[in-house]
Formats: structure tokens, C-alpha cells, sequence
């Protein structure tokens, strides 16, 4: 076998002072170690350091500059921190991510530029448009810092179950899901959000989206035609309801969480909800709230969805027990590990009510037979471990100091700017004085670098303007830079 194919190449040689052109006599005020952070992430971004390269080592980057090993060390501290590179034990530090760049534009004739997600009205393709778009900062809400993905750790688990698993494992699997996934989940169910579920009951799921149409399916045979949703509510969450055929009456939410009695005047049966921690406005389902919703849920015989998309994430206050917990009989649940582990898992989790638990089985095995089992079992595994718990702690860690960096930047640079919901999750909203074309700041904002959902592709009645900011993914340090952005759109769109 041919072992250089398999080898990453050692970069460790080359990687040095010379290679990096760097000298200190050059260096810019600001600090040598900002400098040297800079140079480093420079060299990534134009492939001078591709993916897999070693960085030299500290002690003897320190010596070749001649400056004190300390500045080098937290030079390599500060681009571990952004995610471009990470240790590798007895391997050294060795480069994982590119810093976003804008791509030039095509070449005239020879591409087509990315479509203006903002240039009409949200559509099914709306989000890939958005993905497509090019931007030196992402505040696209709705994904946790990925680049803290606990790879070691997977691996670990992926090694140990791929070692253990026996023939029949690789069949075809329970419709369910993986028994171990079923019961770990039931657990992290009962320690995170206060739910008593059987293991048996649990279905596995690819996300939140899949339960989604699961559910409207079953809805669909029970001739329930409506869901009504949280207005300003989820686009992404309408447009799967849609899809599958559902209308989506608006039921206005305030800082209390869904008004109940709007929804008792949409006569949908069924209601789509976000309780812990409303998307996108933050609110909490207040508790005078719960009980009018458990009166709607029991005199209607409706089906509250309570999509739990983000409520292990809090900083700021205790944690909201699911609705579920209290109300079984009338609540399909929903989560995921999307904001948790990453949403290119495509691993969730749902809970029927005892009378549709069947035909939520039935709906999943015509899916898809079942979610793949490999990565069902090695997630298992992290949960069972507590690897999965240690990596929340962690995630808990820098994204409290990523939203702090974005709240006090927002602060000096948008003064007008009201923040909402940032006591939990992953994003927070801003609003702004009424007159203000939300889409249009979020298109120029996309035009200085930054990328944003403007708050009314999420509202179905109009109402006051703002910019949902996702700030999990992106490192405190850029967030000045971020607002700076979106101050300078907002000058250009007021
Ligand atoms: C409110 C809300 N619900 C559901 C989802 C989809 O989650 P999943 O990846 O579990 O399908 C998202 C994704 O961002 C979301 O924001």
C-alpha cells in the first residue's frame, strides 16, 4: 500500500517565520500576537497554509521571530478560538477551517452571480440563496459555533461502536430508531427538559424538519387541515408545514409567548409552537399562558407541536420545563442535536401523543425505514459517556461570551437598536423604529459583508422592523467589526 496517499502532508518544515514572510520590524501597533494571528489566518485564507497543515511549533516560531513564546501561544489561542485552527496533541497545531472570504465575482461570461436572497418575497429556495451568498461575517441564525464540534470525542465513539457492532446491525433497523439512541435520549429527555418518556415511544428522527412532516401527515389523515403558527414564527418551520399541505394561520406572539385567544380564533386544530424560547423573538410562554393553552388543547382536542429547537442553550435564567412534561396527552414533541452537536447530523428526536404514537411509527417507516443507524450509535454513545453534556458546558461557555461581544457592539454602534431574547439560545433580535425596510438593511448589510435574516421574512402580518442575528457561530472578537457592518447598512437604509 502506498503510505504517502494516506499521510497528511507535514507542513511542520516549511511552516515557518520565512514561509509566513513575517517580521516583527513590520508588525503594525495592536499587539505582536494580534499580528501574528493575522498573518496566520492570512496565509490560510490564500492557500498558503491549506487544510491540514502544521503551524511551526510555538517555541520555535517564538525564537525565529525573537519574541517571548507567550505571544505566539496566545496567537495560536486566539485562531483555536475562531475555528481555523485546532491541537492536535503529538501532532502540533494543525489548520481545520478557512476564514470566510468573500470569492471574487465571476469573470464576465463565465458564471452566474448568486442570486439577491433579498431581491422578492422569501420562497422554498430562500435559504440556500442566503447560504450561497457570499459574506465575511455569518449572522445567519439557527446553527451553534461548529467549529467546537467535539470531532475527537465522535471519533472515539464512531471507533468503539464500529468495534463492537455486530453483522446484524448493518440491516435494517427499527423504524424507531437504534434502542440505545431511544433510551439515551429518553434520559437526556428527563435531565434537560423535565419530559418522563418511554424508550419505546421515542421515534428517531432526521431533525426537527422531518417530525414535521411526520406529524402533518398524521394530522392529514385526521382530516386537521390548519396549523396555526407563532406570528413572527419560524419561515423555515411555515414553509415545511405548507409544503406538506398544511395552512398556517398567524396567532400574534408578545413578550408573554403566543396570544391564546388568537389562537383560539384561527380554529386551526393544531398549533405549532416554540415555548421555551420563541423563534425568533426569544419570549418565554409565561406561565398564565401555559394554563390558557392546556384549556385550548383540552376543550378543542387540538395538537400543540412544540418544536424545542434550541432550549438547552440558556445563559441568563433557569430552565423552562417542555410543555410536554405537563401536557402529554395534547403535546407532539420535538428536538433535535442541530443546535446541539450540528445540523449536518440530521438527528432528532419525537414524541406522539399515546393515540398517534402508531401512526407516527407508520409515517417514519414510509419515510425513510428508518434513520441510519452508524451515526444513531455513536451519538448514543457521547450521550451515554457524557461527552455530549461536557460539550454543552463548553458550548454554554463561548457563545455567552460571543452574545455579550455582539450585545455591548450593538450597544455602542446601533444605540437605536431594541435587543430581544438573548437571555437563552442562539440569535437574538433586534427591532427598530417602525418605517424602516427590514429587507432592504438586511441586503445592504449582506453588501458591507454581514449576513442576516431581516425579522419579517418571519412575520405573516407586518409589524415592526428588525434583523435576527445568530451569534453562535461567530468569534467575539469579530463581532465590533460585525456591527460595524450593520451600522454602516443601517446609515445607508434609514
Ligand atoms: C425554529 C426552528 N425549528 C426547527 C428548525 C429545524 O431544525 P432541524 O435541524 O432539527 O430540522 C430550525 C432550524 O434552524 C428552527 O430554527
Amino acid at each position: 500500500m502506498d503510505r504517502a496517499k494516506d499521510t497528511p502532508p507535514d507542513w511542520s518544515e516549511q511552516a515557518g517565520a520565512d514561509f509566513l514572510q513575517l517580521d516583527p520590524a513590520q508588525a503594525p501597533p495592536g499587539g505582536l500576537s494580534h499580528w501574528i494571528a493575522e498573518s496566520v489566518r492570512t496565509a490560510i485564507g490564500d492557500g498558503r497554509l491549506p487544510l491540514g497543515a502544521r503551524l511551526p511549533p510555538g517555541r520555535r516560531l517564538a525564537a525565529e521571530l525573537g519574541v517571548a513564546r507567550g505571544t505566539v501561544t496566545e496567537a495560536y489561542r486566539r485562531l483555536a478560538e475562531d475555528g481555523h485552527v485546532a491541537g492536535r496533541g503529538r501532532a502540533g497545531t494543525v489548520v481545520v477551517a478557512a476564514p470566510a472570504t468573500a470569492p471574487a465575482p465571476p469573470a464576465p461570461g463565465t458564471g452566474r452571480a448568486p442570486a439577491d436572497p433579498f431581491a422578492t418575497a422569501p420562497g422554498p429556495g430562500v435559504f440556500d440563496a442566503l447560504r450561497a451568498a457570499p459574506a465575511r461575517i455569518d449572522l445567519t441564525p439557527g446553527v451553534p459555533d461548529l467549529a467546537a464540534f467535539p470531532r475527537a470525542a465522535w471519533l472515539r465513539a464512531e471507533r468503539a461502536v464500529l468495534a463492537q457492532a455486530s453483522p446484524d446491525l448493518l440491516g435494517y433497523g427499527d423504524p424507531r430508531g437504534a434502542a440505545p439512541l431511544r433510551a439515551a435520549a429518553a434520559a437526556w429527555l428527563a435531565r434537560n427538559r423535565g419530559i418522563r418518556a418511554d424508550p419505546a415511544r421515542l421515534v428517531v428522527v432526521a431533525g426537527t424538519a422531518q417530525a414535521l412532516g411526520l406529524v402533518a401527515r398524521i394530522l392529514a389523515a385526521e382530516r386537521v387541515e390548519a396549523v396555526a403558527v407563532e406570528d413572527p414564527g419560524s419561515l423555515g418551520v411555515r414553509q415545511h408545514l405548507a409544503h406538506w399541505g398544511m395552512a398556517t394561520p398567524p396567532a400574534p406572539v408578545d413578550s408573554e409567548g403566543v396570544r391564546v385567544e388568537a389562537l383560539h380564533a384561527t380554529g386551526a386544530g393544531a398549533a405549532l409552537l416554540t415555548p421555551a424560547h420563541q423563534y425568533p423573538t426569544g419570549a418565554v410562554l409565561a406561565p398564565d399562558r401555559r394554563r390558557a393553552l392546556i384549556g385550548w388543547a383540552r376543550a378543542t382536542g387540538g395538537l400543540v407541536v412544540e418544536d424545542d429547537y434550541d432550549a438547552e442553550h440558556r445563559y441568563d435564567r433557569p430552565p423552562v420545563p417542555a410543555l410536554r412534561a405537563m401536557l402529554p396527552d395534547h403535546v407532539f414533541y420535538t428536538g433535535s442535536v442541530s443546535k446541539l452537536l450540528a445540523p449536518a447530523l440530521r438527528l432528532g428526536w419525537a414524541l406522539a401523543p399515546e393515540r398517534h404514537h402508531g401512526a407516527l411509527v407508520e409515517a417514519k417507516r414510509f419515510a425513510d425505514l428508518g434513520s441510519a443507524v452508524l451515526p444513531q450509535l455513536v451519538l448514543a454513545r457521547l450521550m451515554e459517556s457524557g461527552d455530549l453534556e461536557r460539550h454543552l458546558r463548553l458550548l454554554r461557555r463561548r457563545h455567552r461570551r460571543r452574545r455579550d461581544a455582539l450585545i455591548s457592539a450593538l450597544a455602542q454602534r446601533l444605540p437605536r437598536a431594541r435587543v430581544h431574547g438573548a437571555a437563552a439560545g442562539l440569535h437574538l433580535t433586534v427591532t427598530f423604529p417602525d418605517g424602516l425596510d427590514d429587507t432592504a438593511l438586511a441586503q445592504a448589510a449582506l453588501r458591507e459583508g454581514a449576513k442576516a435574516h431581516p425579522l419579517s421574512w418571519h412575520r405573516v402580518r407586518p409589524g415592526e422592523p428588525g434583523l435576527v442575528l445568530g451569534y453562535a457561530a461567530t468569534p467575539a472578537g469579530r463581532m465590533d467589526e460585525a456591527a460595524a457592518m450593520l451600522a454602516r447598512a443601517l446609515a445607508g437604509a434609514g
